[in-house]
This record gives C-alpha cells, sequence and structure tokens, in this order.
C-alpha cells in the first residue's frame, strides 16, 4: 500500500465525472491562515485521496510550528467529509497513515488518507450548504450580543469532547482581549519576517485582489470599493506599507482593537494535547463551529496573533489564557470574535488543478 506522497499517481485529477473533484472543490474552499491555503492533493487509485501540507505555502514567521496549517488542513478535511455525503459517499478518513508526525516539525508523509466509498446509510449534513456562504468577517460588529443560546446551538453542531468551546459575551472579557489583541498585533508586526509574510498576503488594492489567488485585503473587511481605492491609492499604499513598516503596524494595531471591541461574544477552542492530530481535530471543530455560525446568521473571525508561537507571545499567551480560565493543561488552538454583520465579499482560491502535484 502506498503511504507517501512520492508514491501516489495523480489520475485525471479535472476529471468532473470524478467524485473526488467535486468534493476537494469544497475542500478548498475552507480557512487558512492569510489565505495561504497550504493544502497538497493527489489521487490513489479510483477512490483515495492522499492529503499532505504544502511546505511552499507555510508561513514560518507568522507560524513556526505549522501549527495553523494544520488546522487548516483539518477544516479541509470536514468540507472534504460534508460534499462526500452531500453525494452519498462515506469518507473514510485515516489521519496520519504512515506514522504519528513529531509535532515541531512539518514532515513531508501525509496528513490524511482519504477513501470515498458509496455508501447507502449515508445522509447529507445541513452544514454542507454553508460551505459557499461561509467567509471571515474583518468587519466591525453591530453593537449587540451573541446570545448564549447561539453558542449553544454551535456546540451542539459538532463532537465537542475532544475539542471543547468555551464562549463569553461580557463586555469586560471582550475589552481586555480587544487590547490583548492589539499588543499581540504590534509584537506579530514587529518581526521583519512576520511583517513580510503578513505584507505577502496582503491585498491592498482591487487590482493586487483580482489578480492574486490567495491572500486577503481590505474587502474582507467590508471597505465598499471607494473607499478601497482611496486606503490603497492614497492612505496606505503597499509602498509606504513596505518602506514605513510602523504606518502599517499602526493601523493594523488600531483595526485589531476596534474589531475585536466590536465582538458580540468571544469564542475559543482547545485540545487536551497539542499533537498534530489534535490540531487537525480542531480544524474540523472550527470548520463547523464556523459553517453553524454562519447558518445561524452570525460573523466570525480568528484572532491568531494571541496563540502565536514564536517565544516573543509567550507573555501574552499566559495572560490570555489565564483571562479565559483555561488550564495549564490545554491548549488554546483558536480564538475568534462573532457578532452580528453585513456578508463580506469571499476570499480567493487556487484553482482546483493547482492543488495537484505528482
Ligand atoms: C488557523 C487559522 C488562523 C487564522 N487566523 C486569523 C487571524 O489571526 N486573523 C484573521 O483576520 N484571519 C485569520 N484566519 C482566517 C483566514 O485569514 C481566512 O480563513 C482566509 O483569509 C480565507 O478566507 P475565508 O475564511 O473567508 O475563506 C485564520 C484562519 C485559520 C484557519
Amino acid at each position: 500500500m502506498c503511504n507517501t506522497i512520492q508514491e501516489t499517481t495523480p489520475v485525471t485529477p479535472l476529471d468532473p465525472s470524478d467524485a473526488r473533484c467535486n468534493a476537494v472543490k469544497y475542500a478548498i474552499l475552507a480557512p487558512s491562515p492569510h489565505n495561504t491555503q497550504p493544502w497538497r492533493v493527489a489521487f490513489q487509485g479510483d477512490e483515495r485521496i492522499i492529503l499532505s501540507i504544502d511546505h511552499s505555502r507555510l508561513i514560518p514567521g507568522c507560524d513556526p510550528l505549522g501549527r495553523q496549517a494544520f488546522i487548516s488542513v483539518g477544516a479541509f478535511l470536514e468540507n472534504l467529509d460534508l460534499a462526500a455525503k452531500n453525494s452519498g459517499l462515506r469518507a473514510d478518513i485515516d489521519l496520519f497513515p504512515a506514522g504519528w508526525p513529531d509535532s515541531r516539525l512539518v514532515q513531508d508523509t501525509p496528513v490524511a488518507r482519504v477513501d470515498l466509498v458509496e455508501d447507502p446509510h449515508i445522509e447529507p449534513d445541513p452544514l454542507f450548504l454553508q460551505i459557499p456562504l461561509r467567509h471571515t468577517s474583518r468587519r466591525r460588529f453591530e453593537k449587540r450580543k451573541v446570545p448564549l443560546d447561539a453558542a449553544g446551538e454551535i456546540t451542539a453542531a459538532y463532537d465537542f469532547s475532544l475539542v471543547p468551546l468555551g464562549f463569553s459575551h461580557d463586555d469586560d472579557l471582550i475589552h481586555a482581549i480587544a487590547d490583548l489583541a492589539a499588543d499581540a498585533m504590534e509584537i506579530e508586526l514587529a518581526d521583519p519576517e512576520r511583517f513580510r509574510e503578513t505584507l505577502q498576503y496582503f491585498r491592498f488594492t482591487d487590482a493586487e485582489a483580482h489578480t492574486a489567488q490567495d491572500g486577503f485585503g481590505h474587502a474582507q473587511s467590508g471597505y465598499g470599493p471607494v473607499m478601497r481605492f482611496f486606503i490603497g491609492r492614497f492612505i496606505l499604499p503597499r509602498s509606504k506599507a513596505a518602506s514605513s513598516p510602523e504606518s502599517f503596524s499602526r493601523m493594523a494595531k488600531r483595526s485589531t482593537r476596534e474589531q475585536a471591541a466590536s465582538a458580540g461574544g468571544i469564542g475559543w477552542l482547545s485540545t487536551k494535547g497539542d499533537h498534530r492530530v489534535d490540531q487537525v481535530r480542531t480544524g474540523r471543530a472550527f470548520q463547523r463551529v464556523h459553517l453553524k455560525a454562519c447558518a445561524l446568521g452570525l460573523a466570525l473571525h480568528p484572532m491568531s496573533q494571541l496563540l502565536a508561537d514564536y517565544p516573543g507571545m509567550a507573555g501574552l499567551r499566559s495572560v490570555l489564557r489565564d483571562l479565559l480560565g483555561v488550564p495549564d493543561t490545554q491548549a488554546v488552538q483558536m480564538l475568534f470574535r462573532m457578532g452580528y454583520a453585513r456578508p463580506v465579499l469571499p476570499t480567493p482560491r487556487r484553482r482546483p488543478g493547482d492543488f495537484f502535484f505528482p
């Protein structure tokens, strides 16, 4: 049996009659840090998909352990599973088929081996319908609390035993997190490598956004075309941001505080361990959380700087842990704000064929 990516044979990956192509088309709508889309896909035989990490799309400055990349692989798998179910297929997902990986390295071995198998007992999951509607919103949210009932409904939408959801809509907590998140953004952008990665995936103008097939820009903060034009051309063009990192950092810090302070609630996902399997599970859980939030009319926005794994963030990370009341034995994997907001434009994706590697 083949286990490694080198042994796989991609078979007509874009054949529309192949159910795997349809599933991959939905899977790539998953979220990923900076919209890097770090997924690498190969087909084996008639029903097998091998999923690995695309090393060229890692952001080692911002995500030095690749933890966020593995979370995004989990989100990809959740979409894949939902799309398979919707076509009457069962996705048999075998994580790390070549053996348990080292959590400090991003290895070349597959993250998952997935067989799509016909199964008359498979039922479609209504969350499938939310896949194309789910977008990360960086808008300021309306002044309206997310009710505890909504958090309860979200918890019921996934298997929370291994990846519990924490939630609060307490104003003091939201404001404390807003201040922390703003400081975390400043720390993130103070390092030249992390700053470079952020700029690499940030789209300053609509022209950049239209030609790129990854990253995100002002449209995802809800700015209209006129405002986007002025910001990208006059207020903070790429050239100014590149030559004056402090200007970009100041603007990012201010909007981070405003965004977080406008939250109608804060959610977080944690796991007992912090192994690759925990991160992939978190990604699956997070995707279901976001899809369910979307079904409930809630906007959602991850705020990951505070959870970053580089040494400079350790102090703030531990303050956050205390604020959330998460014990030392648990790893906070995702932190996000939720609330009410008008929709934002979707982020782009590369073409499905771009994810296939021989
Ligand atoms: C693990 C992970 C961490 C993320 N962290 C952040 C973050 O700190 N700030 C942010 O604005 N978006 C964050 N995002 C959202 C991505 O930027 C977003 O998924 C990507 O731009 C694609 O857009 P979409 O979610 O609308 O499809 C994160 C997503 C993932 C999967």
